[in-house]
């Protein structure tokens, strides 16, 4: 079983070779929680979540070992499961620094960023209030559901009055590789996805388009990153609906191979120039591979992490399925051209835009140490 480090110049589960599952939770900080309280929970969530990656219990008597006149302090449902890859993130969003009604909790209103911002609305943005913001997030990445489920399940209740679930999400089949290790995956509509992603081998790419550096904004986030999440629903009936051609098109790449439409292989490079017979572009004008491509965005790119969603089913019975895509980057602003970029896409069409966040994931903890002692 693979086990990786909690503490470290970085928190795991970015340049991490993505995993099979996510469970993702946003939270809030309770109402009338301190400084000094939210210090600890951030302690507390960090003795745990090192523990948990390793593969033990949340603390010591555990599930069934702890006095039994007391309620455990694991939950158990991990006993017996090895580590499976799990990897705990913890990210900062732009209301713990400054609270919707513009007052300073916890005296860190000074050290946001400047681009930690709630993002700005997008095109065809379509977000359901439910799905939105947070004060805290934790990605949870493993190779076993339950193993993932179990960690946030543990960190919520150690959060019990402290802080808890805004919203959430469950993840399956990464969409991403992030390691030239892994093969790539596919999403719902049948793709490859992750082929022109950031790879954590590429580590010069790495450093200038995934951590903060010295010398950018905030000098307590060097070292870490910019996480963006966003809920898209698939309209899958409609994609299912469309000649493979058209699949084609709107990607830019093609459905087996997952090649560009200029031609080669799956990782040769697209050539946008290329035409057909017809002088037409063989990569569409509109085409998703086109509007993203570093080269049409002065050599932007993110690092891509997102996972399937199936949240079982609407009234109409059409699943309720998509893309909880996520993507690490050096700043937001990488996302947000990226982003404004894709308002052609002939992909809008066929997804839906529901759910959106934005978190500064500051660096990992140093040894004993906790995740988020620079911000304090
Ligand atoms: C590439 C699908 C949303 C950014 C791709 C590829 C597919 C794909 C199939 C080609 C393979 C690859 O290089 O990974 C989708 C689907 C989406 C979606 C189905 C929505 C449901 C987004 C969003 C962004 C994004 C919201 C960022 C704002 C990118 C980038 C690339 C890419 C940067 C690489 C482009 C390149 O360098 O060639 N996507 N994507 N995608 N996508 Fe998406």
């Amino acid at each position: 079983t693979t086990v990786y480090p909690f503490n470290g110049a970085h928190q795991s589960g970015i340049t991490t070779p993505a995993q099979d599952r996510l469970h993702f939770a946003a939270y809030d900080v309770s109402a009338g929680t301190t400084r000094e309280e939210l210090i600890e929970l951030l302690q507390d969530w960090s003795v745990a979540a090192a523990r948990m990656t390793q593969g033990k219990e949340v603390a010591d008597g555990g599930a069934v070992d702890g006095s039994p006149l007391a309620p455990p302090v694991d939950t158990g449902e991990a006993l017996g499961l090895p580590a499976s890859g799990l990897t705990i993130t913890f990210g900062f969003g732009p209301t713990l620094f400054t609270a919707e009604d513009g007052t300073d909790r916890f005296g860190i209103a000074d050290r946001r960023p400047a681009e930690l911002e709630k993002l700005p609305r997008f095109t065809g943005d379509n977000l359901q209030a439910g799905l939105t913001g947070g004060d805290l997030c934790i990605q949870a990445c493993a190779d076993d559901p339950q193993v993932a489920v179990h960690a946030i399940r543990n960190l919520s209740r150690i959060a019990f009055g402290r802080a808890s679930i805004r919203w959430s999400q469950l993840g399956f089949g990464r969409t991403s590789s992030t390691s030239t290790s892994q093969v790539t995956p596919r999403n719902l509509f049948g793709f490859k996805d992750g082929t022109a992603n950031v790879k954590s081998e590429e580590t010069k790419t790495v450093e200038e388009q995934v951590w903060v550096q010295d010398g950018d904004s905030a000098a307590w986030l060097s070292g870490g990153s910019y996480l963006v999440v966003r809920k898209i629903r698939m309209i899958i009936e409609t994609w299912d609906r469309a000649q493979l051609q058209e699949q084609e098109r709107v990607i830019g790449r093609s459905k087996g191979e997952g090649a560009p439409l200029s031609g080669g292989k799956e990782f040769t490079e697209p050539d946008f120039d290329a035409v057909g017979a017809t002088d037409q572009p063989l990569i569409d004008k509109h085409s998703h591979v086109r509007l993203a491509h570093p080269t049409q965005l002065k050599g932007t790119k993110l690092l891509r992490r997102g996972y399937n969603f199936v949240d079982g089913n609407d009234d109409l019975g059409r699943l309720n399925a998509g893309l909880f895509f996520m993507s690490y980057q050096r700043s937001p602003k990488q996302f947000i051209d990226v982003q404004r970029a894709l308002a052609t896409d002939a992909l809008n069409e066929y997804i839906k835009h529901v759910g959106s966040a934005i978190f500064a994931v500051p660096p990992g903890a140093s040894k004993d140490g906790w995740v988020g002692e620079t911000l304090f």
